[in-house]
């Protein structure tokens, strides 16, 4: 089982979103870097971006990164390099190359616009699935996972 955390600032708008995007798929949870949104569900704009595009999501509490989450996942993939920064300050050193930016999985690594501030959630689901796709794609051709469904 390869376990995986998606994290971003408020853990309502992009991570849960890219938490049920690669839960279609796999198993996944996510997280915040920071405090604000503990407790909360996922943002409306979200909701309606995941409803729109036929993805099934959960009434879930939005959760912070723990110190503890470093050993417990395979993989802590942030969505923009604020998030890198947060996350390194939250596990310390990334001694086993664990920690990445979605995009990084990509064809053209960037950030992921946060949508709390853009109000687009259109761009960040296409990143998203992007970013997905490059990380499923990224696993496959590394053998972790079978290419067969
Ligand atoms: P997210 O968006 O990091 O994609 O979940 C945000 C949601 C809430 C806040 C910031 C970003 N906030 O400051 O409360």
């Amino acid at each position: 089982m390869i376990k995986v955390m998606f994290v971003c600032l408020g853990n309502i708008c992009r991570s849960p979103m890219a938490e049920f995007v690669l839960k279609d798929m796999v198993s996944i949870k996510s997280s915040a870097t920071s405090y604000e949104e503990i407790g909360n569900d996922i943002y409306g704009g979200t909701r309606d971006k995941l409803i729109q595009k036929n993805i099934p999501f959960t009434k879930r509490k939005a959760t912070r990164l723990t110190p503890g989450d470093y050993n417990k996942y395979d993989f802590i993939i942030g969505m923009e390099e604020a998030n890198i920064r947060d996350i390194k300050r939250i596990v310390g050193e990334d001694k086993e190359n664990k920690i990445y930016k979605l995009l990084d999985f990509s064809n053209n690594p960037r950030d992921i616009a946060d949508p709390w501030y853009t109000g687009n959630f259109e761009i960040t689901f296409n990143d998203i699935v992007e970013g997905c796709n490059g990380f499923l794609e990224y696993l496959k051709s590394n053998g972790r996972i079978s290419s067969e469904e």
